[in-house]
């Protein structure tokens, strides 16, 4: 059974740059073999996490998400960096998709445990949102998901992309090593 990955970035923007990279992360990984769900966060109406919420109702969204990150072996996450940390819709997302649902034990963490992970990002900036990725690994480490050592970064993402088409050269030339290296130990 071909592996399943889970694409997806961080941000809500239209025309997102990380979305465009994540875009180009998936089709690779298709082309590879994998079998690649893509989603935009903007299609899910998710509420700010708030326990109080949680506890009355656990929201269609979230719960939808949830289900989305445990059906696959791992994600492919495109993050952007805010403030230099993760934007705060992709937090939001691992704030409610690591929340145990029905009798799960509080720290099952079905949606992350295990889960193989590649992470990269785009920014306007001349790091490529590197400080992103550092806080999204030690995020994604809390939860017990596996990020891969490989990452991409996209520095001055404005002249990075021409239409939907990565035009950079070194992130083209990383992207298929770090696709390859989840695959394989999503395989696993
Ligand atoms: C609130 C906010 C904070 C930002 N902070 C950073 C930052 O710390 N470093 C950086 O390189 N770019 C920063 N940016 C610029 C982003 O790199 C830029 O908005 C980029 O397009 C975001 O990715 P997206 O195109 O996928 O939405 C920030 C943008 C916003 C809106």
């Amino acid at each position: 059974m071909p592996v399943k990955l889970l694409a997806l970035s961080g941000s809500l923007r239209e025309g997102s740059f990380n979305q465009k990279l994540v875009n180009r992360a998936a089709a690779i990984a298709a082309e590879a073999g994998a079998d690649v769900t893509s989603i935009h966060l903007s299609d899910y109406r998710l509420p700010l996490y708030d326990q109080a919420v949680e506890t009355s109702e656990f929201p269609k969204a979230a719960l939808e998400l949830k289900r989305l990150f445990a059906a696959h072996d791992g994600f492919l996450i495109a993050s952007p960096e805010h403030n230099g940390s993760i934007s705060a819709a992709l937090k939001n997302v691992i704030d409610w998709v690591s929340r145990p649902v029905g009798d799960e034990a509080p720290l099952a963490l079905t949606g992350f445990r295990g889960k193989t992970v590649g992470v990269m990002s785009a920014s306007i900036g001349p790091f490529g949102g590197l400080r992103s990725l550092m806080h999204l690994r030690q995020i994604l480490g809390t939860i017990q998901a596996l990020v891969v050592t490989e990452q991409v970064l996209v520095p001055f993402a404005g002249k990075a992309f021409e239409g939907e088409e990565l035009v950079d050269e070194l992130p083209n030339a990383l992207l298929p090593p770090l696709v390859q290296r989840v695959i394989e130990l999503a395989e696993k």
